[in-house]
């Protein structure tokens, strides 16, 4: 029977347990130019010290006008391969896998004088109105997702998330309610998401996990739901997606009727419906950070791997933790063991 503190492989990637440090932005970087500080340096191998399997680098952006924030990490440039790559160096010596959140915000770039997206439709009244992105600069869009993927890769990173929720760039293009484009981008949703994949999967190794976070449904008024991500994922699957990182929502304002779940687990049905229809590895996220029940989601086989968010930032010790309340075997680094 599987748990928490089992390993887990997935093509040439084994993690030594079934918990993920979520991508988790930290608005840190210091002279808006998309470079780790030591903030991040401290943040992340904290948590492998703290016996994280698996820790996913926060959204990273493709271009600087790509950013929630000025504030956000970047990999438009080689001057930010460095500085991530030492942060990977330092996480594996603690035995942690190391992946990052690839991504672009679209309409969403709070700091971006005009935000781009597939079309000219704003987040809500308060936010402002993106302009709408040409055929040409959305294929320059995915060349851009591939340059960032392939300075991932000279980082030294195990995996490469392809960040498709949360109402950016690729959730943007790929739900019907945010493109209305005439061109071979709107008539097909997926295309955008897909071509990169398609990129991605030309940088990255053979052996190499590729990743995926979607909102498996949203909570606006008219948006879709679990069945129409079921369809959409299969297509990212049969691009090339090797694990899905299930979430949901962030896509605009709430509907009335749409508030999502606040209770433990709530996304865990989403993640396991997912992992049921095609398939394929998943990851589940949203307030798992009660131990016993992160490791029943492991054990019930709703997931393959847990993301635990703010537990982490309360506690960068969370999976030494959970593995003292479990009674599960883990490595204590040696300057610790008398505190566990
Ligand atoms: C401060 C903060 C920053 C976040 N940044 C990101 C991000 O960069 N990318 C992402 O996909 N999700 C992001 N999330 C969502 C988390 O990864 C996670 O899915 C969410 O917090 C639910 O998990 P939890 O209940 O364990 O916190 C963020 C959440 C928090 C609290």
């Amino acid at each position: 029977m599987e748990h928490l503190f089992s390993s887990y492989k997935l093509k040439g990637m084994e993690v030594k347990n079934r918990i993920v440090m979520s991508p988790m932005c930290q608005y840190s970087v210091e002279k808006k130019d998309g470079v780790a500080t030591d903030w991040h340096y401290m943040h992340y191998v904290s948590r492998a010290i703290g016996g994280a399997g698996f820790i996913m680098i926060e959204m990273t952006d493709v271009e600087p006008d790509g950013r929630i924030s000025d504030y956000d990490l970047g990999l438009w440039s080689d001057e930010q391969i460095p500085a991530l790559a030492r942060i990977v160096e330092a996480c594996h010596r603690y035995g942690a896998k190391v992946g990052i959140q690839i991504a672009h915000a679209g309409r969403k770039a709070e700091d971006a004088d005009v935000p781009v997206a597939p079309s000219a439709i704003p987040f809500d009244e308060n936010s402002k109105t993106p302009r709408a992105l040409s055929t040409d600069e959305v294929k320059e869009l995915v060349e851009k997702f591939r340059m960032a993927v392939q300075r991932a890769v000279k980082a030294g990173f195990d995996a490469i998330e392809i960040h498709g929720a949360h109402g950016y760039l690729i959730h943007q293009f790929h739900s019907p309610l945010t493109n209305k484009r005439e061109d071979e981008y709107g008539k097909d949703l997926t295309k955008f998401g897909r071509e990169i994949i398609q990129a991605a999967k030309e940088e990255i190794p053979e052996d190499m996990p590729l990743m995926m976070r979607i909102s498996a449904k949203e909570y606006v008024e008219g948006g879709y739901g679990i069945n129409e991500s079921i369809e959409f994922a299969k297509e990212y699957q049969k691009a090339g997606i090797d694990i899905f990182d299930i979430s949901s929502g962030g896509e605009g304002p709430i509907a009335a009727w749409g508030k999502p779940g606040t209770h433990a687990a709530y996304q865990v049905p989403l993640a396991r419906d997912i992992k049921q229809a095609l398939n394929v590895p998943v990851i589940a996220v949203g307030r798992l950070d009660d131990p016993a029940l992160a490791n029943a989601v492991i054990g019930n086989e709703d997931a393959d791997l847990v993301a635990v968010g703010r537990g982490m930032l309360r506690n960068p010790h969370w999976a030494l933790e959970a593995a003292a309340k479990l009674k599960k075997e883990t490595a204590v680094p040696k300057q610790y063991s008398t505190g566990f």
